[in-house]
């Protein structure tokens, strides 16, 4: 079976249990674009490779990330009181690569190799991201794992013509060619 098979349309749903290993699976059909959400002033920066991004209301413009609270994001989160939502064009996977702390690199480490603008929050923006969101943090529901934060948008930056990085079925994807699979450099 191929990831695009006419086929799987026609396969009949089953029921599976719902415990921790089928979602887990699950989870893995939920395509998702890739951001980079970034915290913090100076040497404090930090930040982490996210999908679970979302805009959550118009009036007044604000958006949710999820943060799983054992990430060395969360306390950074706390104490700079905002975020930036940097969405990824594909050309940007070695930036995706980095702030999931592949290869190693910790807080401010992950910001090497790409180049960044300072937004109104303080947080950095990628130059050349699709859309970067600067964010101040609105609230903080901690719930399970994670923390769902509301970010209230304070600065938008956009750039028109690039196509996203998408994630789905465990790899980096690109929108105009969904079976081929990205790797890093
Ligand atoms: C494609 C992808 C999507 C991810 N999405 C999230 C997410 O939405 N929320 C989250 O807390 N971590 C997410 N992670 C994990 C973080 O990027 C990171 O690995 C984790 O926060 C550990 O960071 P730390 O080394 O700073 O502790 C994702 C990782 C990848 C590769």
């Amino acid at each position: 079976m191929t990831l695009l098979d006419p086929n799987v349309a026609a396969t009949a749903l089953q029921d599976a249990p719902a415990d921790a290993a089928t979602f887990k699976l699950a989870m893995r059909h939920l395509a998702g674009a890739v951001s980079v959400i970034t915290t913090g002033r100076g040497e404090q920066r930090t930040g982490f490779t996210a999908t679970s991004v979302s805009s959550f209301s118009m009036e007044p413009p604000a958006m949710i990330v999820c943060l799983n609270r054992s990430s060395s994001s969360w306390p950074v989160v706390q104490q700079h009181l905002g975020f930036c939502i940097n969405l990824l064009a594909h050309d940007q996977l070695h930036v995706a690569d980095r702030f999931s702390g592949r290869g190693g690199a910790t807080g401010v480490a992950r910001y090497e190799g790409a180049a960044w603008q300072e937004l109104v929050t303080g947080a950095l923006g990628l130059s050349d991201a699709l859309t970067v969101i600067d964010c101040e943090l609105d609230e903080a529901i901690e719930r399970h794992s994670h923390a769902i934060l509301i970010g209230r948008v304070r600065a938008i930056r956009t750039r028109e013509t690039a196509e996203p990085l998408l994630y789905w079925h465990g790899a980096y994807r690109h929108i105009s060619n969904l079976d081929r699979v990205l790797t890093s450099a």
